[in-house]
């Protein structure tokens, strides 16, 4: 069984993102440790956005760290940068061939993002059009059997899933059409401050987010000021009561009890203790955690010795892969003859 996902080395990683993929791997991976993992930094999807280059270098090395501090092997995993092997654009580049551009206009990220670049009057790029052409290379250069991530990824994981068919269907089997994976109460964490969205890295404010590395304090205020309701009573109802079920969510993710064994706990308690408990957890599960990744992050050559060895490993896999399509198609390859 593998499994493979990345993340986008951007803006400032959250709880959402942490609790939404990177602790749904590492608790996939600690219950089953005969699992096979592919873990990338997708900076080639960062940069459908504009980037400022030292910054986004940064970026790629603290989202190398936090992958280490969550635990991953990297003996074992394989943990890589996507800019590092060429085979993703160029498996990108065919797949943008086969896939038919309505396919593409349907996907909502592209609306909503296309909508924050033209407020902030930056260009709309192809790319950021076109990128999940790009996130099907990175998933079926691997033959993963499933992809977890969070519930906005859902619709580019369909996609190449359709990718994945349409190959298949004109070229002959290729591709290992991989399963989309999601963990139910993290899979789509919510804006603190406005839960009928989700919490998002590219957010201007930050009061919405728990950012990864917060202090202690940042946690105890932005919990305290989280938007609820007026009926102060908790209960896990996403559809109803929103905003506390986001906090019973991420509490549960916090200290690893279910949310309705923590509802039922806080049953005529009030907001008031349950947010200040939530963020002693809070506190509590990402203490160690920061702590972890910034040795990392002090040791930046030890990083560069990882990524290198699990990009020589993913390119191993990926170029067969390439050399197998490259034959399908006709392309050059190897100098094989008519
Ligand atoms: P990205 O970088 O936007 O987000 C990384 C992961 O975090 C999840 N996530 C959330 N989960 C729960 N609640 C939230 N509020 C929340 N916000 C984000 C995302 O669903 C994702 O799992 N296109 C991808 C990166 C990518 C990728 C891939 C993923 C590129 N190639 C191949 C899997 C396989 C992205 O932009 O994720």
């Amino acid at each position: 069984m593998r499994i493979l996902s990345g993340i986008q080395p951007t803006g400032t990683l959250h709880i959402g993102n942490y609790l939404g993929s990177v602790k749904q791997w590492s608790d996939m991976l600690n219950d089953s440790p005969e699992i096979e993992a592919f873990l990338m930094v997708v900076d080639l999807h960062a940069i459908t956005v504009p980037q400022d280059p030292a910054v986004l270098r940064r970026k790629i090395y603290e989202l190398l760290a936090i992958y280490l501090a969550a635990g991953f092997n990297p003996e074992k995993d394989n943990i890589f940068v996507q800019s590092q092997n060429p085979d993703h654009p160029y498996l990108g580049w065919i797949f943008n061939c086969i896939t038919p551009f309505g396919w593409m206009e349907r996907m909502t990220q592209y609306k909503d993002k296309k909508q924050k670049m033209e407020e902030y009057q930056n260009i709309v790029s192809v790319g950021l059009f076109d990128y999940p052409a790009l996130m099907a290379a990175d998933i079926l250069l691997y033959d993963p059997d499933m992809v977890p991530v969070g519930a906005d990824q859902k619709q580019h994981v369909e996609l190449t899933r359709d990718i994945a068919e349409r190959f298949n269907n004109i070229y002959g089997e290729t591709f290992k059409v991989p399963e989309f994976r999601t963990n139910k109460e993290t899979t789509n964490i919510l804006d603190l401050q406005n839960p009928d969205k989700k919490m998002s890295k590219s957010d201007a404010s930050a009061a919405g987010r728990i950012d990864l590395m917060d202090t202690p304090q940042g946690i105890q205020d932005k919990l305290k000021r989280a938007v609820t309701d007026s009926d102060n009573h908790v209960a896990y109802d996403p559809e109803k009561k929103p905003g506390v079920s986001n906090l019973l969510a991420i509490f549960s993710s916090a200290t690893g009890k279910t949310v309705e064994e923590l509802a039922q706990a806080y049953d005529g308690k009030g907001y008031g203790q349950f947010k200040s408990d939530i963020a002693d957890a809070v506190v509590a599960f990402l203490s160690p955690l920061q702590e972890k990744i910034n040795t990392y992050l002090s040791d930046l050559e030890q990083l560069d010795r990882i990524v290198n060895n699990g990009n020589e490993r993913a390119r191993e896999l990926s170029s067969q892969k390439i050399a197998l399509v490259a034959d399908k198609m006709g392309l050059y390859h190897d100098g094989k003859k008519i």
